[in-house]
């Protein structure tokens, strides 16, 4: 175990679906640090979830907590960190990030993207008409965010969260 030997934390960026809370968690356990993820920190510190906080406060609220959170979760401890599909967008986090932090962008196809989420009501920015399309707009235009990341890792559908460690791993 590597527990307390992390310089950076590890900081999992990429969209809805991509698997960050799950690789994040696999690898905080793989390299025996800690596992820190934002959406739940903002859901732990308001008792509500993220849908709740999106209907009841609106979204520049959220995004305003998840900038306080994530400031705050890479000051307290190193580790793996994962971050809501809209953390890497806002250039003051992004900056935090790669001061404080390594980003990994977990890229995947839109239609595996669509095929981990399409069944959940727990994403509000896919409560449109029509939320395939709404996610593969939502996708194209936050590429050019993702790409700043400092590592890329793809995730094809059929590869299993171990696999996906191995591949950040050695990336
Ligand atoms: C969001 C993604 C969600 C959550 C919120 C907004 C986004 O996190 O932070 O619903 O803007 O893509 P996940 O990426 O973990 O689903």
């Amino acid at each position: 175990p590597l527990a307390g030997r992390l310089r950076k934390t590890i900081v999992m960026v990429g969209m809805m679906g991509a698997g960050k809370t799950a690789v994040g968690r696999a690898l905080a356990a793989r390299l025996g640090v800690p596992f820190l993820d934002s959406d739940a920190e903002i859901e732990a510190a308001a008792n509500m979830t993220v849908p709740e906080i999106f209907v009841r406060d609106g979204e520049p609220f959220f995004r305003r907590k998840e900038s306080q959170v994530i400031a705050r979760l890479l000051d307290e401890a190193r580790g793996v960190l994962s971050t809501g599909g809209g953390a890497f967008l806002a250039e003051a986090n992004r900056r935090m990030i790669s001061e404080k932090g390594v980003s990994v962008w977990l890229n995947a196809p839109v239609e595996v993207l669509w095929n981990r989420v399409r069944h959940k009501d727990s994403r509000p920015l896919l409560r449109t008409s029509n939320p395939r399309a709404t996610l593969q707009e939502l996708y194209e235009a936050r590429k050019p965010f993702y790409r700043e990341a400092d590592l890329m890792v793809l995730s094809e559908g059929d590869v299993s969260v171990e696999q996906m460690v191995d591949r950040v791993l050695a990336a």
